[in-house]
Parts: structure tokens; sequence; C-alpha cells
């Protein structure tokens, strides 16, 4: 680990243009559970019948108690980990451009990234299916489920429920970024849902290093990713970055 360590700050270094593809794992550490692997969401719920837009027309209420009061709670009380500051440190030192994120936490912008491209919406924001009045998550009143606006209309998040498509700006502006860049940190992202997981293929494709960071190996390893760092993303990135410091 170590030497991949070292052999990441200098590929980091010697880059112009990173981008990084974010999943579930690096807020991990903030206390987000991810969705797949130990701990994961879709272990205790089907995903089909919890998070797809039909589940929730179907049954608004059953999708707000059962995944999206829990959500709301676990990220209104959510911090930036090490992981992501060290992705807003090397925005900071001129060597990461953008962040491609499928997390919908909001935690890279306020850790300090300025380019995130929110691959699956956020639930930073809510607004009403009737009328279309936005909220922020903290004004949404779930003392009521679902909760209400003032029309009658029911709030949904911002977030891409399964069968909804990819907001096409974040799409196009993704293959753009990922198309560009001679760098893609692959951090805490099991790489199984498409068309995320094909962004560092498309950077592969375009010469990049891919590099990836995630205490598993997943189907990106050992083909598409020039490495895998095998750790946790806020030890890793802190260690990456102490690294990147003495070369600079
Ligand atoms: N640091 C880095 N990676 C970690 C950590 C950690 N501390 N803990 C877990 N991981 C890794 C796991 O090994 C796994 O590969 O993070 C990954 C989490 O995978 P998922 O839970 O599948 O998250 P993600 O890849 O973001 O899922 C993609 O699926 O359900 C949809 O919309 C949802 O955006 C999500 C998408």
């Amino acid at each position: 680990m170590e030497a991949l360590i070292k052999q990441a700050a200098k590929d980091l270094a010697a880059c112009k243009e990173a981008v990084a593809l974010t999943g579930a794992g690096i807020s991990v550490e903030s206390n987000i559970p991810p969705f797949r692997g130990k701990g994961g969401i879709w272990e205790k719920f089907d995903p089909m019948e919890y998070a797809h837009i039909d589940a929730f027309m179907n049954d608004p209420a059953k999708v707000w108690n059962t995944l999206l009061k829990d959500m709301k709670e676990v990220m209104d009380r959510a911090e930036p980990n090490p992981g992501h500051l060290g992705l807003a440190r090397l925005e900071a030192l001129g060597k990461l451009k953008t962040v491609i994120t499928q997390n919908v936490d909001g935690l890279h912008q306020l850790a300090g990234n300025t380019d995130v491209i929110e691959f699956h919406g956020n639930f930073a924001w809510h607004y009403c299916l009737l009328c279309k009045t936005r909220l922020k998550t903290g004004d949404v009143d779930i003392s009521r489920i679902p909760p209400r606006c003032a029309c009658g209309g029911i709030f949904r998040p911002e977030v891409v429920f399964f069968g909804e498509m990819i907001p096409t700006q974040a799409l196009w502006r993704s293959r753009q970024a990922a198309s560009k860049c001679d760098l893609m940190l692959v951090v805490g992202t099991s790489a199984v849902v498409q068309p995320a997981a094909l962004m560092p293929v498309i950077a592969k494709q375009a010469g990049a290093k891919v590099i990836e960071i995630n205490p598993e190996i997943t189907p990106l390893t050992g083909s598409i990713s020039d490495y895998l760092i095998q750790g946790n993303a806020g030890e890793t990135l802190s260690a990456i970055l102490a690294e990147l410091d003495a070369l600079l």
C-alpha cells in the first residue's frame, strides 16, 4: 500500500487535469451507510421496491417512511471527512478540476470543491410534485409523512430515483470531463451502476491514468484501473496528500 500511495502522489504531481468519480464509500466515514457491501442499505431494502420512481409515485408515504426519512436524518447531521477534504485540497493545489459524484449528500461542496457534478441529483433540495415549489431539506417538515406543500402537493427530494433519467447536463458534462482528464481518481464506488461506471472507461480510452481507492476490488480493478489502493478513502487520501505536499 505504501508504494502505491507514493505512486499516486507522483502521478498526481505529474498530471495536468485530474477528475474524481466518487460513490457512497467516500461518505461512509461521515456515517452515511453505503448501498452495497457491509452495512449496505440495499441489504435491508430492495431498491426496486423503495428507490424506484414508480414505488414512490404509487406509495410516497411508504418510501418516505422507510427510506427517505432515515436518509434525511443521516444527511442533515453529516460532515465532510478527510476523504472529501483531500479532494478539496487537490482542487486547491490546482490538480483536481471536477468531482463527478453519485452521492446526494452535498459533502463535496461542503468540503470546498467548486465543480461538483451530481450524477444522481441531491438530497439538499426537495420540490412539490404539484406546484414545483422548492425547499431546502432542512425546511421540509417531516412531522407528517408524506411531507406536503401548502398547496397540498407532496414533496420529493431532487435525487434521481431508479427508473429516472440522469440529468442530461450532468451526463454530458461528466462525459466531457472524463474524456479530457489525464488522471481519474475513482473513490468509494462499487462501479456496478451505469452510466456512472462508464466514466472511468471513457477516461481510460482517452489515455488517462485511472486510480481506484476502495477497501474492495471492483469490476474496474485489473481491467480499467491502473491500480487499486485497497484502503479507506479518508486515510488513503490524507496519506497521498502528505506525499504530494513533499513533491510539490
Ligand atoms: N472508503 C472507500 N470506499 C469504501 C469505504 C471507505 N471507507 N467503505 C466502503 N467503501 C466502498 C465499498 O467497498 C463499495 O465498493 O464503497 C463502495 C460503495 O458501493 P455502493 O454502496 O454500491 O455505492 P455506489 O457505488 O455509490 O452506488 C452507486 O447505486 O443505489 C445506487 O444511486 C445509488 O449512487 C448510488 C449508486
